[in-house]
C-alpha cells in the first residue's frame, strides 16, 4: 500500500486529509508540533497503519530519514495566516519557505510531492478581476510570500503537483474560525449579527472534504497531473462577501447584516477564479456553500469546544 508523510497532518486541512487516508488503507505518517490542538488525531491514534511522530520540519535529520520512507509527501506544516507570519518572522520563513527548500534539496526520484498554497495573491486591489493559473501572484503579506516563493521552488522539481486553494470551509478536528465562512457563521450563531464592508468584494470557497478529495485524487493521478499547478476551489462559489451572508441569512432568518460604507477591508481580495484546468482532468469540487453553512450552524450552536485560532 502507498506510503504518504502529511507534514502537518494534526492540523485544519491534515486532519481531515490523513482521517480519509486512513480509510482508504493508505500507509500514513504524520510530523507535527501540535502547535494548536492536541487532540485532533485522537481518534485515529487506534489505527496500525498510522505513525505519529511529535516533531519539527525544522529538524532536517529526521526529515531525511521521512523523506526516504516515504513515497508521496504533502507538506503542509507552516505557520498559516498573515498575522501569526507578522508577529513570528523568522519562524515563518524558517518552516513555511527554508523548510520546504530543505525537502526539494533531499527528495529523490521515487517522491512525488502535492504542494498546498493559497490564491490569496490574486486579484489584489483589482475589481472584479478573472483570474487562471496564469495569472499573477502578487502576495502583499509575508504569509503570502513565503507560500510563492516556496510554490516555486517546489514546481522546479518535475514530480510536484501545486495547488491554490480557494479560501476553505467546513467543520475539522482542528477548527480554525479565522477563514472568512467559518468566521462569518461563528458570529452569524453567536451575535446574531454581521457587519461587512466593501460587501461586493468576490472570493472563491471550497470545502476542506474536497480539499482532501482533490489530494487524494492526484494521488491516484499523480502521473496525469504532475508538473502543473491547478487551481483548486467551488466553480459555483465565486461570491460577494453579501452574497455569503445573505446566504446565511436564509439559514438564520434573524441574522441582522449591516454594511459599513466609506470603510476598507484590510483584505482588498475580489476576483473571480476559474477551477476549469483541474476540473478538465476530471476533479470537480462539489460541497455546496449551503451544505457547509448547514454545517458549521450545528456544530457553533452544539458543540462548545474552545477554538484557538491562528492569532
Ligand atoms: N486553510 C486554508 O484556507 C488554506 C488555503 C491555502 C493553503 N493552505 C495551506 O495548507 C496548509 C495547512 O493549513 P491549515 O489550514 O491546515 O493550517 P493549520 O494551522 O491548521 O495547520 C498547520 C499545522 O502545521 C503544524 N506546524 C506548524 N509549524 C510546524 C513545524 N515547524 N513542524 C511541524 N508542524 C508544524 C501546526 O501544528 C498545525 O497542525 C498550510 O501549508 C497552508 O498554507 C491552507
Amino acid at each position: 500500500m502507498k506510503k504518504v508523510l502529511v507534514t502537518g497532518g494534526a492540523g485544519y486541512i491534515g486532519s481531515k486529509l490523513v482521517t480519509k487516508l486512513l480509510e482508504l488503507k493508505y500507509k500514513v505518517t504524520v510530523i507535527d508540533t501540535l502547535k494548536f490542538s492536541s487532540k485532533s488525531l485522537n481518534h485515529l491514534f487506534n489505527n496500525d497503519n498510522l505513525i505519529f511522530i511529535k516533531g519539527d520540519v525544522r529538524n532536517q535529520k529526521l526529515m531525511k530519514k521521512l523523506i526516504k520512507n516515504n513515497e508521496f509527501i504533502v507538506p503542509l506544516a507552516a505557520l498559516v495566516g498573515a498575522p501569526l507570519c507578522e508577529k513570528n518572522k523568522k519562524e515563518a520563513i524558517n518552516v513555511n519557505l527554508n523548510s520546504i527548500k530543505t525537502l526539494i534539496n533531499n527528495v529523490t526520484k521515487k517522491n512525488k510531492i502535492i504542494y498546498l498554497t493559497t490564491n490569496s495573491g490574486y486579484g489584489v486591489g483589482e475589481k472584479n478581476k478573472y483570474c487562471d493559473e496564469n495569472s499573477p501572484l502578487n502576495p502583499i503579506s509575508l504569509y503570502g510570500r513565503t507560500k510563492v516563493n516556496a510554490e516555486n521552488y517546489v514546481m522546479k522539481c518535475k514530480n510536484a503537483i501545486g495547488f491554490r486553494l480557494a479560501t476553505v470551509f467546513g467543520y475539522s478536528y482542528r477548527m480554525r474560525t479565522d477563514l472568512l465562512v467559518n468566521n462569518f457563521v461563528f458570529k452569524s450563531v453567536n451575535q446574531k449579527k454581521l457587519t461587512l464592508f466593501e460587501p461586493h468584494f468576490r472570493r472563491n470557497y471550497i470545502h476542506v472534504n474536497d480539499v482532501v478529495d482533490g489530494i487524494i485524487y492526484s494521488i491516484k493521478n499523480f502521473k496525469r497531473l504532475k508538473s502543473n499547478i491547478y487551481n483548486l476551489g467551488l466553480s459555483s462559489a465565486n461570491l460577494t462577501k453579501l452574497m455569503l451572508a445573505l446566504r446565511i441569512k436564509r439559514q438564520i432568518k434573524s441574522l441582522k447584516i449591516t454594511i459599513i460604507k466609506n470603510k476598507k477591508d484590510p483584505d482588498q481580495r475580489d476576483y473571480y477564479v476559474s477551477n476549469k484546468k483541474i476540473e478538465k482532468k476530471g476533479f470537480k469540487a462539489n460541497t455546496s456553500i449551503d451544505k457547509g453553512i448547514k454545517e458549521l450552524i450545528n456544530v457553533f450552536t452544539h458543540s462548545k469546544e474552545k477554538i484557538i485560532n491562528n492569532y
